[in-house]
């Protein structure tokens, strides 16, 4: 299973350093053999070595050039980071990324061979306006993205979900998540308020094949108990 940690706007380059040592740790004392992968903020990407994954919450799709405020390629070479996230939906709705940057950016890293985990996901107007409208919204989300992509990860992320303590049901997550695996094979992950009291039932259901985390993956104990489901299962 793949269990991957979004630290989002959290977490200094040193805190960072600690905790990735921590789930380093863990994973070693107890054998995990999970994918287990982590997004730092930007400036707290480093060069790492071990079987933690370090992946760049976001990035210009250029090698350098002049983006005021955006890294490129070339930054994320430094520290030999071959993995990113697109797609989140606090870059779609917060920064206002569009379905026509965000496939530029795919297409970008996915010439590099990167490991992409791309996010899809439904606001709660188009959850309440029904399953045809809301398949509709998240199957633009699709469009322009190579779905057969080796190396892609799909996370499917309800927006009224993060970081609010609500999570659709568990009937709900199972049944969209065997709707989006007609889109894609890839990795389907799911994410939205996953805590630990909650992750073992979300990891046990059919067509999830992991979880992102945001805030309870701040803690890595909390984190570390949820690596610790996935390979119990
Ligand atoms: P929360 O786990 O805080 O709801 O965040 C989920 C998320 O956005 C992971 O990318």
């Amino acid at each position: 299973m793949i269990i991957a940690a979004n630290l989002k706007t959290n977490l200094t380059r040193a805190e960072t350093g600690v905790y990735v040592e921590e789930l380093e740790s863990y994973m070693k004392a107890h054998d995990i053999s999970q994918e287990v992968l982590v997004f730092p903020a930007t400036s707290s990407l480093n060069e790492h070595n071990g079987e933690v994954i370090i992946g760049a919450q976001n990035a210009y799709p250029t090698n350098s050039g002049a983006f005021t405020g955006e890294i490129g390629l070339d930054h994320l070479n430094e520290f030999s980071i071959k993995t990113i996230l697109i797609g989140h939906s606090e870059r779609r709705h917060i920064l206002g990324e569009t379905q026509v940057e965000l496939v530029k950016k795919f297409n970008f890293y996915k010439e590099q061979g990167f490991k992409i985990v791309y996010c899809v996901g439904e606001p709660l107007e188009k959850r309440e306006a029904g399953k045809t409208q809301m398949m509709e919204y998240i199957g633009a989300q699709y469009e322009g993205i190579d779905t057969a992509y080796e190396n892609l990860i799909i996370a499917y992320e309800p927006v009224w979900a993060i970081g609010t303590g609500l999570t659709p049901t568990l009937e709900d997550i199972q049944a969209i998540h065997t709707d989006l695996k007609e889109k894609s094979h890839a990795p389907l992950l799911y994410g939205g308020s996953v805590k630990v009291n909650n992750a073992k039932e979300v990891l046990e259901l059919q067509n999830v094949d992991g979880i992102l985390v945001g805030s309870a993956a701040l803690y890595a104990e909390h984190f570390c108990s949820m690596i610790q489901f996935a390979q119990d299962i």
